[in-house]
């Protein structure tokens, strides 16, 4: 039963050097083009289902200026939304404005996501972002004075030139924004982006993995759970959508380049806006063996530092866990853990848990 919604807008008001998603510079006519084939196929391809969780990403949804966002709402509507359901929106500080927190307010919205990245002017300037930490200060509390509580920011660390210290004082600054919920992630120098044009490199593994364990420590004592890799969430806060894709749940993807995954099917959307337009949806269908699903299962049910439940793995694909691949080997050799009915990779490993997965999964 599909009951979780991702919708991209992929337009910004400006392109970050780093960034390798689908998006293209705010315009107007584009935009509306693109509401109204967004809204052609939601309509074509939602069956009717209860929404338990949806998100919009991009791109960067609040560049749309209020009109846009109004007929965007509009196509949302459509949405049989849950009692507890869990709605976000994806925001940048510069262009997050009140009449939009009001909107967002009057259409359901229950959760922020923005983009903070960095603190420190430096290495804004490099990641090419277009605000400051004070416009960020000065957004979260207006988003908290209008009723939202559920805030995430993105953090991302690993930068060139980066030192400890300078981790450190991102986090006393997000720490003093006492947001819900605090995404990190390491840079990713990827292709066609304008940091991999200019030839720069990611930092040496030794840092990036110090980084890391201050950064979890830190949050940890700060009262954050860590429950993904890359995700701290203080107590109920934790993503419902994000865990979906962690728990191997069905998910429809609307919108360029959206990934859907309903029964035993993936759907990855196009990029090409004209085909999009035209209503070619989709750029590859994938039928998924057996083998497949409980692949996937474990590649991002072992993401979760919980790991996975052995009893609801049993209940769902009728096979046990520790019968998989090499699981009990790894459970010997103490990568995986067994413990009270779940079976999660061991805290000192999860930095590296993609490399134990691919030794098994990848084959
Ligand atoms: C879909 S993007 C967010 C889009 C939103 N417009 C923004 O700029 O915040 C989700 C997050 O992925 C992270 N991200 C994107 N590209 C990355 C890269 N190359 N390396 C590391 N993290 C990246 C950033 O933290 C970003 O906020
Ligand atoms: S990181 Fe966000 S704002 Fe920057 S270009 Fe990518 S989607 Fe747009």
């Amino acid at each position: 039963m599909t009951s979780s919604v991702y919708i991209h807008i992929p337009f910004c008001s400006h392109i970050c050097t780093y960034c390798a998603f689908t998006k293209f510079y705010y315009d107007k006519n584009m935009t509306s083009d693109y509401l109204n084939s967004l809204e052609k196929e939601i309509k074509t391809r939602y069956q009717g289902e209860i929404i338990k969780t949806l998100y919009i990403g991009g791109g960067t949804p609040s560049s749309l200026d209020i009109l846009e966002l109004e007929r965007l709402f509009q196509i949302i509507k459509i949405f049989k939304l849950d009692k507890d359901y869990e709605f976000t929106i994806e925001v940048n500080p510069e262009n997050l404005t009140l009449e939009k927190i009001k909107l967002f307010k009057d259409n359901k919205v229950n959760r922020i996501s923005m983009g903070l990245e960095a603190t420190n002017e430096k290495f804004l300037n490099y990641l090419g972002r277009h605000h400051d930490f004070n416009l960020v200060k000065e957004k979260i509390a207006l988003l908290k004075k209008y009723g939202f509580n559920n805030i995430n920011v993105d953090l991302i660390y690993a930068l060139k030139d980066e030192t400890l210290d300078d981790v450190k004082l991102d986090l006393e600054n997000i720490l003093s924004l006492n947001v819900s919920h605090i995404s990190t992630y390491s840079l990713m120098i990827e292709d066609n982006t304008i940091l991999k044009i200019k030839g720069e490199n990611e930092i040496n593994e030794d840092l990036d993995y110090l980084m890391y364990e201050l950064i979890s420590n830190t949050l940890k004592s700060h009262g954050y759970v860590h429950y993904e890799v890359s995700n701290f969430a203080k107590v109920g806060f934790e993503s419902k959508h994000n865990l979906v894709y962690w728990n191997n749940e069905e998910y429809y993807g609307f919108g360029l380049s959206a990934a859907s995954f309903i029964g035993n099917t993936r759907i990855t959307n196009t990029n090409n806006l004209n085909k999009y337009k035209l209503g070619n949806y989709f750029r590859e269908i994938e039928e998924l063996s057996y083998k497949d699903i409980l692949s996937y299962a474990l590649i991002l049910g072992f993401r979760k530092i919980k790991g996975i439940n052995k009893k609801e793995f049993f209940n769902r694909y009728q096979v046990e866990l520790d019968s998989l691949y090499n699981i009990k080997e790894l459970i010997k050799d103490k990568k995986l853990i067994d413990k009270d009915g779940n079976i999660f990779v061991s805290y000192d490993k999860i930095y590296v848990e993609n490399n134990i997965l691919i030794n098994f999964v990848g084959e």
